[in-house]
C-alpha cells in the first residue's frame, strides 16, 4: 500500500516537505489616505482597516517598513471630487503630498506604489472620463492616466498600479512617464480585473460615488480566456509585473497567468475576501489566523509572486515569530 500520510506524521516532517512559503517581503499593504480628517477612521465593513490621515499614515507605513512588508500601495480619498478627478495629478494635492512624504520618510525601506485610477477622485465613480453620452471614454481617460502618473512619479513613487482597466492604459503611462524623465519608475499592472461583487467593502474604503457598475471595463467573471490577452498586452506595453484580481474566486486565472507570464505576477485579496473572513472569525465561525495564512499560501500555491492584503503587516509580524 501507499502511505502518504508518512510525509505528515511530525512538525518537523512536514515542515522538511512544505513546497510554499510565505515571506513579509512579498506583501504589499493597501492604505487609505482621506483628505481633510483630523483622526483616523474606522471602516465598517473592514474592521481593522483605517481611513489615515497623514500622519497617521506614515506611523503604519514606518511600522510596516520595521516588520518586513515588502511594499505598500496608496488609495486617496479625497474631500471633493468633479467629473475629471482633478485632484489625483494636481502635485499640490493631499494625495501628492502624501506619497511625497512616504517616500522622503520610508522610501528606503519599502517600495513606495500608487493606485493610478480616477474612481476616488469623480463625482460619477468611474473609472475614466464620460463622453457626452455618460460613457466612459477610454481615449480620454489615457489622457488623464498620463497626467496622474507624471503626478505621482514626481512626488516619489517607485511604482505606479493602474487599476481602470482601460485599453492602451500601460503603454500610455509608460510613455509619459519615460518622456518626463521617469524610466526608473516602474508599472504593476493590475492586468487581470474582473467586475466582481467582492469590491463591496472598498467602495465604502474611498465614498465611492459610483451607481452603476463597471462592466463595460473590468473583465466578465465568467472568462478566463481573456485574462491571458490582457496579461499579454499589458506586458507587450511595458509592464513590469502583472496582477490578478481579485484573489481567492480567480486562483485558477491566477495559475494560468503564473504559468505564462515573463514578469513577476501579483494578486489582489481584495475587501470582500477580507470582509468575508474578519466577519466569520467575528461570528466564531473560523479560526482567523489559520484562515489568513491559509488565504495566503493558497495565492502561493496557486504562483503568485507578490500579495496585496490588508492583513499585511499583521501578517509581516506573524512571519517574524516563524510561521
Ligand atoms: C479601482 C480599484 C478598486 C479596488 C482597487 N482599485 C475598486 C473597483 O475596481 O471597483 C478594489 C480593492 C478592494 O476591493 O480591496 N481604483
Amino acid at each position: 500500500m501507499e502511505r502518504p500520510r508518512r510525509l505528515r506524521t511530525t512538525p518537523a516532517m512536514r515542515s522538511l516537505v512544505r513546497e510554499t512559503t510565505l515571506r513579509a517581503g512579498s506583501l504589499v499593504l493597501p492604505m487609505f489616505v482621506r483628505e481633510g480628517i483630523a483622526e483616523p477612521a474606522r471602516l465598517t465593513s473592514m474592521p481593522g482597516v483605517l481611513q489615515h490621515t497623514e500622519d497617521s499614515l506614515l506611523a503604519a507605513a514606518r511600522e510596516a517598513a520595521d516588520r518586513g512588508v515588502g511594499g505598500l500601495i496608496l488609495f486617496g480619498v479625497p474631500a471633493t471630487k468633479d467629473s475629471d478627478g482633478s485632484a489625483a495629478s494636481d502635485p499640490d494635492s493631499f494625495i501628492n503630498r502624501a506619497i511625497a512624504r512616504l517616500r522622503a520618510e520610508i522610501g528606503d525601506d519599502l517600495v513606495i506604489m500608487a493606485d493610478l485610477c480616477l474612481d476616488e477622485f469623480t463625482d460619477h465613480g468611474h473609472c475614466g472620463v464620460l463622453d457626452a453620452h455618460g460613457t466612459v471614454d477610454n481615449d480620454a481617460t489615457l489622457t488623464r492616466y498620463r497626467e496622474i502618473a507624471i503626478a505621482q512619479a514626481e512626488a516619489g513613487v517607485h511604482m505606479i498600479g493602474p487599476s481602470g482597466m482601460m485599453d492602451g492604459q500601460i503603454a500610455a503611462i509608460r510613455d509619459a512617464l519615460d518622456e518626463a524623465g521617469h524610466q526608473d519608475v516602474g508599472i504593476f499592472a493590475y492586468s487581470a480585473k474582473y467586475s466582481s461583487a467582492f469590491y463591496g467593502p472598498f467602495r465604502e474604503a474611498v465614498d465611492s460615488s459610483l451607481t452603476g457598475d463597471r462592466r463595460t471595463y473590468q473583465q466578465d467573471p465568467a472568462n478566463g480566456r481573456e485574462a491571458l490577452r490582457e496579461v499579454a498586452l499589458d506586458v507587450a506595453e511595458g509592464a513590469d509585473l502583472v496582477m490578478v484580481k481579485p484573489g481567492l474566486p480567480y486562483l485558477d486565472v491566477l495559475r494560468d497567468v503564473a504559468d505564462a507570464s515573463p514578469v513577476p505576477v501579483g494578486v489582489y485579496q481584495i475587501s470582500g475576501e477580507y470582509a468575508m473572513i474578519e466577519a466569520a472569525a467575528a461570528n466564531g465561525w473560523i479560526d482567523r489566523d489559520r484562515a489568513i495564512l491559509e488565504s495566503l499560501l493558497a495565492f502561493r500555491r496557486a504562483g503568485a509572486d507578490v500579495i496585496l492584503t490588508y492583513w499585511a503587516s499583521e501578517v509581516a509580524l506573524w512571519l517574524q515569530g516563524g510561521p
